[in-house]
Order: structure tokens, then sequence, then C-alpha cells
């Protein structure tokens, strides 16, 4: 609680001060209708900055100004208040050491935090003459500029349909909302898709290559937005059924035999070949220069994808005859 330079007239008044002024809060009736309003100069302040809660239209013999963090007028949330009579100063529990009120009761703030989003309500307390005092609340929301977003994810190479894969959008920021894009356009209907209560996170109960993104997540609040960058999640599947081409089985002796074989699968599958059951080769194609009748029998082609544990297999018939047709 550094104090600020303060002004001539200032000084520092202890809890009894902050009580004393309290309690002469009681003596006060209701809101007037006068036409206070309130601005954040700038409107948009980002952390580290400055920012003055301008009053305008201050009423005339007033004889002090209270400004409290949030909506109520507990002691609590007192920040600190201005008494007219000897221009004094009053620190209360809210106080940060960055705030500083004015003569004419403007707030500044310096180097604010996100924690200074939110609501404040300034108390004016008017003198008390023949006609009663008048005091009057007027609340006012700061808003922070958004920071710009980005999204942390539970696991970012989900096993297909088979992971839960939760997604945040960063940072959690007060009084801002949050909003997520697929593909670059609102969120598709699907039980596999939910948000959390404040939409800050996005929990997807199974990827399938639909809903793999990209995903972007936005934050909101009324003076700012900000997007982050897209996230596609890598989704490991596969491998498929695998085939093998060319996919014709008659051979004539002599001819030179080329096999490949391809599946679907992330990442890559790891490929082998058997021939008539016995282990051939690794990888993905095949090749045997001049074959004859003997080379005749059962290709299959196995896959396998390690990350995602599962195989697949598919088998050829060749069949090599010699040059006379049959
Ligand atoms: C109140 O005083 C501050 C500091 O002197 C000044 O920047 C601000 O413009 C004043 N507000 C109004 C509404 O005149
Ligand atoms: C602003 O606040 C940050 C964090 O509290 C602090 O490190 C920094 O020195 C402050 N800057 C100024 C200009 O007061
Ligand atoms: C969450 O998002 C839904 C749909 O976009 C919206 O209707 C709802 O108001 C949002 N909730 C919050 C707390 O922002």
């Amino acid at each position: 609680m550094g104090p600020l330079s303060a002004p001539p007239c200032t000084q520092r008044i202890t809890w009894k001060g902050v009580l004393l002024t309290a309690s002469l809060l009681n003596f006060w009736n209701p809101p007037t209708t006068a036409q206070v309003t309130i601005e954040a100069q700038p409107p948009k302040v980002s952390e580290g900055k400055d920012v003055l809660l301008l009053v305008h239209n201050l009423p005339q013999n007033l004889a002090g100004y209270i400004w409290y963090k949030g909506q109520m007028t507990y002691l609590y949330h007192y920040i600190t208040s201005y008494v007219v009579d000897g221009q004094r100063i009053i620190y209360g529990p809210a106080y940060s050491g960055r705030e500083r009120v004015y003569s004419n009761a403007s707030l500044l703030i310096q180097n604010v935090t996100q924690e200074d989003a939110g609501s404040y309500t300034l108390h004016i307390i008017k003198r008390r003459d023949g006609t009663g005092g008048v005091t009057g609340h007027f609340t006012f929301t700061l808003h922070l500029e958004t920071p710009k977003p980005s999204i942390s994810s539970s696991n970012l190479n989900p096993r297909e349909a088979m992971e839960a894969v939760i997604l945040t959008c960063d940072p959690a920021t007060p009084a801002a909302s949050y909003q997520w894009w697929m593909n670059g356009q609102s969120l598709p209907m699907t039980h596999r898709l939910q948000l959390s209560k404040t939409n800050r996170t996005l929990f997807i109960f199974g990827v399938t290559k639909y809903i793999a993104g990209p995903y972007e997540c936005e934050i909101r609040n009324p003076v700012s937005a900000s997007r982050s960058d897209p996230v596609t999640l890598n989704l490991l599947h596969g491998p498929d059924l695998p085939s093998i081409y060319p996919s014709f089985t008659y051979y004539r002796s002599g001819e030179n035999l080329y096999l490949s074989c391809f599946a679907e699968s992330n990442p890559r599958a790891q490929y082998s070949w058997t021939i008539n059951g016995k282990f051939q080769l690794s990888g993905q194609k095949l090749s045997i220069p001049q074959i004859t009748t003997k080379h005749s029998g059962l290709y299959a082609c196995s896959v396998r994808n390690s990350a995602t544990g599962k195989e697949s297999s598919k088998s050829i018939t060749v069949k090599v005859s010699d040059w006379i047709l049959p």
C-alpha cells in the first residue's frame, strides 16, 4: 500500500476516520436523479496502463464522495474518499495503493490489472442544509482490453473416437464472455461437443475427423474482443483396410511384378508383405522381376499403426501362367 504522491492537504486517516465517515453516511438520504455519468478515459485500457474514471455533471454543494469496488457500499469495499472540507483524502480497506481520487470526484487507477476490471460505485454526499442531505450511488463497470487468448489442450494427439479432449480458452478473464468456432463456424450441434457453464472450456467426447478442428476461441467484453490462433487436433487413427495396386491378379511368366499397398493412417502405418503366409519384406512396395509360375500364391499386405495399436491386412491371389494362354 504505497501511498501516492499526495496533494498538500491529503492525510492518511486511520480506521477511526473510515468508520466515522461510514457512520455519517447513515444521516443521508437515498439516491437523487442527478445526471451524474461516469466514463473511462481511455475507454479501452490494457493491463499496466492508467485509466481515469471521469465523473461528469457532479452536483454542487457536496460534502464529499466515496469510491467502492463492486456494487455494494460495504466498508470492506471502500477504496478511497474525498472530503471537501479540508480537502482530505481517506483510504479504505479496498485501496490498493494505485488509486487516486481528485477533488472533482474522478478516480485515477494506475497500472491496472485484471483484478481491477469489474464494477465501481461512486457514492456522492451532499452537504446537509435546510432541505436535508442527499446522496447518490452511481455504478460503473470497468472493462479492460481483452488479451489475445490461446487454446490449451489436455491432449493434442487424441486417438480417434476414443479419448476425450478438453480445450480451454486462456487466460481466465473477469467480466468477459467466451465463444468458440470450428472451421470458422459456430460449433456444430453434436453430443460429442459440450461447453462448460462459462463457455471457457470445451469438452470433446471422442474426436472424429469431422470435429478435429481447427478450433478458435474468442474473449469478448463490451469494449473489445480478441480471437486466438486456430488449433487443430492431430487425430491418431487407422490404419483403415489397405488397398493393393494394381488389383489385377493374372501375370505371365517373365513379367515384372510390382505391388504397392496403401492404408489411410495417422501416423503413417508400417507395412509388411507375406507370400503364402511367409514373411517377405517390410515396406510399402513389393517387386519381383521376371516372375515364373512358382511365384503364384497369396500375397498379403499387413499394416500396423503403433500409436493406435491397430492392425489390418489385405490379400490378393497372384496367378502366373506360361506364355501359352490357357
Ligand atoms: C478531474 O480532474 C482530473 C485531474 O485533474 C482531470 O484529469 C479530469 O479531466 C477532471 N474531470 C473532469 C470531468 O473535469
Ligand atoms: C505495474 O504492476 C506490475 C505488477 O504488479 C509491477 O511489476 C510494475 O512495476 C508496475 N508498473 C508501474 C509503472 O508501476
Ligand atoms: C455460452 O454460449 C451459449 C451459446 O453460444 C450462449 O447462449 C450462452 O449465453 C453462453 N453463456 C455464457 C455464460 O456466456
